[in-house]
């Protein structure tokens, strides 16, 4: 039997793709490791650059948008505004999830809550709204689910 060798086209190691993704799961139980809020630093100040429209806040946009500070404007609408939070806000929370991995830790995303509690705890400001939760640690190992399918590369691209 004959083998073939296949050149791998990546910017970073097969290892770290792994750690980013095809080995890391979603977390449902955490051990007591404490977290380090320095290394929350670090997630920080990988993940803020992962692109969103304008880098997001419209209030912020003299800071984030320096070239075009006047684009606020296309914010004035609150149902469009409220749009564009949440989808730039869903990118942002994927970066996060990535960032965090890249950096040793597990995650456990969630949008099945109770809302109310969070928001009473945790959102001082009206105009805050709850998007997801994204709890951060070091899995307990002996937790778990087995991992669910994806959908088949064929199935769900399509060259155009
Ligand atoms: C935005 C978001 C919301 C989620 N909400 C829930 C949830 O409410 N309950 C839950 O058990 N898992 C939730 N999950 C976990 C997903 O179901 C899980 O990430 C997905 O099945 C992949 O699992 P795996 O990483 O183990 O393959 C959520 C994930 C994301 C990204």
């Amino acid at each position: 039997m004959g083998t073939m060798t296949v050149t791998l086209h990546t910017a970073i190691t097969d290892d770290a793709i792994d750690t980013l993704f095809r080995e890391a799961r979603t977390v449902v139980a955490f051990s007591d490791q404490p977290v380090d809020r320095a290394v929350v630093g670090e997630i920080f100040e990988s993940f803020k650059y992962g692109p969103t429209m304008m880098n997001n806040f419209h209030e912020t946009l003299s800071t984030t948008f320096p070239h075009a500070p006047n684009a606020g404007k296309m914010f004035q609408d609150r149902e469009q505004r409220g749009y564009l939070a949440r989808m730039n806000a869903s990118l942002q929370m994927g970066y996060f999830i990535i960032a965090a991995r890249a950096h040793g830790f597990d995650v456990g995303p969630m949008t099945g809550y109770n809302g109310p509690a969070i928001a009473e705890r945790f959102l001082s400001d009206g105009d805050q709204d709850l998007l997801a939760v994204v709890a951060l640690g070091y899995a307990d190992e002996s937790a778990g689910r087995p991992r669910s399918p994806r959908l088949p590369f064929e199935q769900v691209v399509e060259f155009i």
